[in-house]
This record gives C-alpha cells, structure tokens and sequence, in this order.
C-alpha cells in the first residue's frame, strides 16, 4: 500500500480539486482520491476542497458524512473489517465480530489509542462462498471460526 500523505500537505488535495473542479458533479470523485491519498477526511481537508471550489464548508461536510465509505477519523495501521452481509451474517460473522472486539478491546467503527486497530463492520464484499469472511488490509480470511480469530490477529500483532 502506498505510503499516505500528511495532513499538513495541502498541495496533493488542491491538484486533486484542480484534476476535477471542471466536471460537474465532481464533489464525490474529489472526496474519494483525497481519502485514498491521504487515508481519511479530517475537516482541514475539507474545508481546502470547499475553498478552492468555492462552495461552502457544509456541503463538503454532508456528503463525507453521508456516505459509509468516508471517513473523518484516521483508520489504524491494520484495518480490520467483518463481513455482516446476509451470507456471513448466518454463517456467524456476528460471533467473529465480537471475538475480534473482546480480544482487542475495540469498539467498532473506532480506532484503538496506539492507531495500530481499526474495526468495521462491511457489507457483503462479493466472497460469499467463504462466508464468514473477514479481512485485514486487503488480506481476506475466509470460512472464518471464533476459535480461529485469535491466530489471524496474531499476525497482525
Ligand atoms: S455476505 Fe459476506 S462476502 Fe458476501
């Protein structure tokens, strides 16, 4: 995974919106890039994107805050998402969301003090056939059990 930009650096966001700003409707493309590049929404983001399209503060901020896949809070060095789509629902992904949590001491949608966890819940991430499917990064764990959460975490550690 490419290295994320600090917060501090303005110039990546104001290319982004300079990238875009023509195309109408541009807002969400603007929003998702800048997450990429510097992994989440903070408000200093948001307000150099309402200022150099010139819109208000607030309409930036509604549409971060609308939609799931934005976040304002930075994520931990290992994201961690639980799949709680119908087929890893019934196949137990609940019990697997809170081993992870009572192992971790995390709470979902929240990031641990030392910024090393992060913890989600996802909807269905099209691996249904492994239901329950939880992932780590971009490292999928299929057909998971409670009893094998630990030894998933573990290489995390
Ligand atoms: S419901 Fe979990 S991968 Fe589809």
């Amino acid at each position: 995974m490419a290295e994320l930009i600090p917060v501090e650096n303005l110039d990546v966001v104001k290319a982004i919106v300079a990238e875009h700003k023509e195309v109408p409707g541009c807002l969400m493309q603007i929003l998702q890039d800048t997450q990429t590049k510097y992994g989440y929404l903070p408000i200093e983001l948001q307000s150099t994107i309402a200022d150099e399209l010139d819109i208000p503060l607030t309409e930036v901020y509604g549409v971060a805050t609308f939609y799931s896949q934005f976040t304002l809070k930075p994520k931990g060095k290992y994201k961690i998402s639980v799949c709680l789509g119908t087929a890893c629902y019934v196949r137990g992904s609940q019990g697997v969301m809170d081993k992870v949590n009572n192992i971790l001491g995390t709470i979902v949608g929240e990031t641990t003090e030392d910024g090393k966890y992060s913890v989600d819940a996802t909807r269905c991430v099209g691996a249904c056939g492994l239901a329950p499917v939880m992932m780590v990064n971009e490292e999928v764990f299929g057909r998971m059990t409670i009893n094998e959460v630990p030894a998933v975490l573990e290489k995390f550690n």
